[in-house]
Formats: C-alpha cells, sequence, structure tokens
C-alpha cells in the first residue's frame, strides 16, 4: 500500500511533466488569443452544489463523486468537473458586474469514482472555458472555434467535431413523452441503469454503451424533430457561423451528454483511435444552470477537454515534443578541497539567472564529463587543484570542445555575454 498510489490516480513524473507544460502553455495561448481568463477554484466544494448543478440522475451524481463528511459534519465533494464551480464562483464573486460576457477558463485535477481503463482515470485533469452571460450561437461558434483552434495549435487531425441540439425546458417535456412511448413495450429489454432512466432520464438511454439498449434504440425519435422555434433557430445560427468559419462539423441527433445542465447546444470532439475513451472534448450550453445555483437567470456555454487523452492523441500521432533538459553550465570540482568554491561559483552562475548545475557524488573527472553531456551542458567549468590555487576555472565549450583558462570572476560575465550570442 505504502508504495502503491490509489487505483485510477498516476504520478506525472519529470520524464513526462514537461509534456504537460507544453500543452498548458498552448492552452494559455490560445485562450490570450480569445480573451478567456484564468480561474482557479478550490478542488473541493459543499456536495450540494454538484448535486444540484450536475443533476441527481446522472452517473456522476449517482456513482462517481468522492463525497465525504469533514470534521464539522459538512458534507464535501472533491469536484467531478467545474462548471459548477466556475458557476458558484461566478455568483459569489459577482462577475456578472464586470464587462460580459464573463469569460473564463481554468486547468486542474477532477475525481471521479470511475473504473479505471486507458484513458480514464479516478482523478484526471481538464482543461475547460466558461462563457458566461451571452445568448445568441455566435458565443456557441467561439466556444467550440476555441476547443478546434487549440487541438489545431497542437497538430492534431483525425479529430471529429459532433454537434446537437438538446432543446430547452419548453421543448424538451414533448421529447420526453415521444421517447418514453417509443421505448415502453422495448422497457424490459433494456439494462438495469436504462430501466431507472426511462422514468427519470429517458434520453440517457440513447448513449447507453450497453448493445441490446443501442438495438432497441434504434429508430427512436430525435430531438431535432421536436425543437421549439427558439431551438431550432439557435441550432441553424449555429450551424451557419460554423459553416461560415470553416469548422467541419457532423451533426449527431443521438449526441446526449452525461450531465444534467444542457440546454440547446451540446457537442463533442472524438479521436476514434482513442477506443471506449474517444471523447477528447465535451461541452454544451447551460442556460438554466446559474438560476438552478440561485442567481439570476443568465445563459452560459462551455467545454472541458481531458489532457490525459490529449497526451494520448498527442502520443499516438507522435506529436509529443522533445523535452528540454539543457544546462549552460556544469560545475566540475576536482577533489574535495575544490567543493566550496564551486558550489560558491554554482551559486553565483544561478543567481544571475544561468541555468547551471554540479557534481554532487564525487564523480571521477570522465564520468562528470559524461554527466554533463547528458542535460547537455553548453559549458564545463572545471577547478582542480591548479585551478584553485591561481583562482581561475578551465572553462571547456561542450559544442566546440575548445577549452580556455578564465579567471574565476570572468565567469559569470562570459557565460552571458555567450548566451545574449
Ligand atoms: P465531461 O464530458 O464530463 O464534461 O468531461 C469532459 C472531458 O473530460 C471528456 O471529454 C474527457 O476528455 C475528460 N474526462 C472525463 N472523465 C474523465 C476520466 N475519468 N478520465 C480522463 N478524462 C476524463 C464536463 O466535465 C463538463 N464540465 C464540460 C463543460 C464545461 N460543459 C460546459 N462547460
Amino acid at each position: 500500500m505504502l508504495t502503491t498510489g490509489p487505483r485510477g490516480t498516476k504520478d506525472i513524473l519529470p520524464d513526462s511533466s514537461g509534456h504537460w507544460q507544453y500543452v498548458e502553455k498552448i492552452i494559455r495561448e490560445v485562450c490570450n488569443n480569445f480573451a478567456y481568463q484564468e480561474i482557479r477554484t478550490p478542488v473541493f466544494e459543499h456536495t450540494e452544489l454538484f448535486l444540484r448543478g450536475i443533476g441527481d440522475t446522472t452517473d456522476i451524481v449517482e456513482k462517481e463523486m468522492y463525497t465525504f463528511t469533514d470534521r464539522a459534519k459538512r458534507s464535501i465533494t472533491l469536484r467531478p468537473e467545474n462548471t459548477a464551480s466556475a458557476v458558484r464562483s461566478y455568483l459569489e464573486n459577482k462577475l456578472y458586474s464586470g464587462p460580459q460576457p464573463t469569460k473564463l477558463f481554468y486547468i486542474g485535477p477532477m475525481f471521479r469514482y470511475d473504473r479505471p481503463q486507458a484513458g480514464r482515470y479516478r482523478q484526471f485533469h481538464q482543461f475547460g472555458i466558461e462563457a458566461i452571460g451571452a445568448q445568441g450561437p455566435a458565443i456557441d461558434a467561439e466556444v467550440i472555434s476555441l476547443a478546434v483552434a487549440f487541438l489545431n495549435k497542437l497538430g492534431l487531425s483525425d479529430l471529429k467535431l459532433l454537434i446537437n441540439s438538446v432543446g430547452c425546458p419548453q421543448c424538451r417535456p414533448v421529447y420526453r413523452a415521444k421517447l418514453q412511448e417509443f421505448f415502453q413495450d422495448k422497457r424490459s429489454h433494456l439494462c438495469s441503469d436504462c430501466q431507472s432512466r426511462y422514468d427519470r432520464n429517458p434520453m440517457r438511454i440513447l448513449d447507453c454503451k450497453n448493445e441490446t439498449c443501442a438495438e432497441y434504440s434504434q429508430g427512436a425519435p430525435h430531438m431535432l424533430d421536436c425543437l421549439c422555434e427558439e431551438c431550432d433557430s439557435h441550432f441553424a445560427g449555429l450551424q451557419e457561423l460554423l459553416t461560415t468559419a470553416g469548422i467541419s462539423f457532423v451533426i449527431n441527433p443521438r449526441l446526449v451528454r452525461g450531465l444534467d445542465y444542457y440546454t440547446k447546444t451540446a457537442f463533442e470532439i472524438q479521436y476514434s483511435p482513442l477506443g471506449a475513451q474517444s471523447a477528447v472534448c465535451g461541452g454544451g450550453r447551460y442556460d438554466g444552470l446559474i438560476a438552478e445555483c440561485g442567481g439570476q437567470p443568465t445563459p452560459g456555454i462551455g467545454f472541458a477537454i481531458g489532457i490525459e487523452r490529449v497526451l494520448l492523441a498527442l502520443e499516438k500521432q507522435a506529436l509529443l515534443p522533445l523535452i528540454n533538459t539543457a544546462i549552460d553550465v556544469f560545475v566540475a570540482p576536482l577533489g574535495t578541497e575544490t567543493r566550496a568554491v564551486a558550489f560558491q561559483l554554482l551559486t553565483e552562475l544561478r543567481y544571475a539567472g544561468i541555468a547551471a548545475d554540479m557534481d554532487f557524488m564525487n564523480r571521477s573527472l570522465k564520468a562528470q564529463m559524461k554527466y554533463a553531456n547528458k542535460y547537455p551542458a553548453k559549458f564545463v567549468a572545471l577547478i582542480g587543484e591548479n585551478e584553485l590555487a591561481e583562482q581561475k576555472v578551465m572553462l571547456k565549450n561542450m559544442e566546440t570542445g575548445s577549452q580556455e583558462l578564465i579567471a574565476r570572476t570572468a565567469l559569470v560575465p562570459m557565460i552571458l555575454e555567450e548566451m545574449e550570442k
């Protein structure tokens, strides 16, 4: 137990943390381009927020939340997603009184007690955005185009954007009734989850992964045929904007997202080589969520992208960048008496903003040179007994192989000059 982390968690080790930093850098660049600002909310919230926000008939709330009672007997939940928290923060901090829409992005860990497999973890990381306060389809198109811009900037290809409309509280009850009618005599053949979904949330039957349920839902009525006028024109407006902007999409009338807050636009971006966990991005509009959380009725839309899944896709397409561990100077002390001066030089170099390291393992000269090459280091500053006595260092350029004896005090200015070249 002590040497194994909890199931579904992963350490991000030094040999891959550079990949995470790379992805995070692209996230920040793209969000900056689209004028979205970062928000960081706590990793735990009052359980009530997710019960209300995500919906108590969803798999997340029913089966997947990490919920515990704290010492003051409050029910606390590790966030399974960040939309509800962003909305809570928007209301608590009155972000609605700033310029509208409020455009936020976030990067951070989420927690779901799901069955771990490739691309699915119990602690995973999302990059997400939320645009709160704008009504028309233009903001939907912007949100989708940000997701596409991000994935394009990483160089990923073979992605598929699926869109749908899940209607609103006006038109959805009509559709719900039609679905119930459709499934009425098929009900007993559905899986036990879907049998209970029949009463509570029949739309979720449509995206059940069970083969029998999928078979029985063939020919089910489509939400798109039941949209009210407003939802219909919103969806048409979105399609027009995406088409004009050259963003290709496929309409999938069976796309039902696993969270209850969605209204109108729902979308996913899939990368099929990831198999069962092919959804890289999921999002949609949530026009009722802000009021549900106690605010004035306010529209909102956003998405979240699974960073682990993006990294898996980058790996599959050989797009992961090489991790740079290069340093400018490796200080190589030879003999114990030279260590204090070596450390002093190392400190001077680092304080001057130069990337430097030294030998801490009492290696031989040969081993130190080999070690310096591994970073790789541009220069090695050797200090042997002679150099120590003369207050000098032997500076070796590892690229050209040339070396020169220089005054100790000249080392930092010389390296700074080299770095400017
Ligand atoms: P979601 O579809 O539940 O939506 O999650 C979004 C993405 O997070 C998924 O497409 C997937 O890439 C990643 N993801 C989800 N669960 C896991 C897991 N167990 N392991 C690894 N990756 C996972 C949401 O979370 C909504 N809050 C998105 C949103 C924002 N809608 C509106 N605004």
